[in-house]
């Protein structure tokens, strides 16, 4: 069984001092959750949001982590200085750092390598745009994505995937349940061609773009989906707790 994970991406948002707020406001609510609940914060909010989280579920994620040990790279930001604060989960890959960032399959690989040589837990994010879904090339463009990004990657225990259509995130368009699970579907069904049915059995998919307290229940109703990258809806306490709590 696929243990479900919901996630955070609070992206460019809160400052140390608000997050620590948004914390305080979200532990009561998702105490008595299932799923493993993750929040993927800011750099510089790290160390306040590990000490809020500290004796709740909540686990630490950052969203993003530098591919080299350390060194000449300046904004970068290493695995080990992300372990020492006790970061356990890192986002990779997201479409924002690749569309803005110039984040490729390469660089996505090479982060991907680092977090799991340092034990952080990778959330790696695929999905294709509008135009590439609208010239039906959804399958091409994440198989390369998947292909490249986890090139000689042979252990998954440790990593989700998200995928996060980019034409639904932040625009309030969501992928129908359906349409995210057989997307989702198709997604495990390479990872089963290329790196063995138990891989795919166990490896945990998420869906993200516009997830929100009133479709988290159908999305996660299906078959493939195994948790939510959420965007907006992790900035509102009520909200993120609204999809942690889909079950009720
Ligand atoms: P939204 O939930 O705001 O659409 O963002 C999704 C996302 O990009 C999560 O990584």
């Amino acid at each position: 069984m696929r243990k479900p994970i919901i996630a955070g991406n609070w992206k460019m948002n809160k400052t140390a001092k608000q997050a620590v707020e948004l914390i305080e406001e979200l532990k009561p609510l998702i105490a008595k959750s299932k799923p493993e609940v993750v929040v993927c914060v800011p750099y510089t909010d790290l160390w306040a949001v590990k000490d809020a989280i500290a004796g709740s579920k909540i686990k630490l994620g950052a969203e993003n982590v530098a591919w080299a040990d350390n060194g000449a790279f300046t904004g970068e930001i290493s695995a080990e200085m992300l372990k020492e604060i006790g970061v356990e989960y890192v986002i990779i890959g997201h479409s924002e750092r690749r569309q803005y960032f110039g984040e490729t399959d390469q660089s996505v690989n090479m982060r991907l390598v680092q977090a799991l040589k340092n034990d952080l837990k990778p959330i790696v994010c695929v999905g294709e745009t509008l135009q590439e879904r609208e010239k039906n090339k959804t399958k091409k463009v994440l198989k390369k994505q998947i292909l490249e990004g986890f090139k000689g990657i042979e252990d998954f225990t440790n990593i989700v995937i998200a995928y996060e259509p980019v034409w639904a995130i932040g625009t309030g368009k969501t992928a129908t349940a359906e349409d995210a699970n057989k997307t989702i579907g198709y997604i495990r069904s390479l990872v089963r061609k290329t790196w063995g049915a138990e891989v795919a059995k166990s490896l945990r998919i998420q869906y993200g773009g516009s997830m929100k307290p009133t479709n988290a229940k159908e999305l996660m109703a299906m078959r493939n989906i195994d948790g939510g990258l959420i965007g907006g809806a992790a900035l509102k306490a009520t909200d993120f707790a609204g999809i942690v709590n889909y079950k009720g």
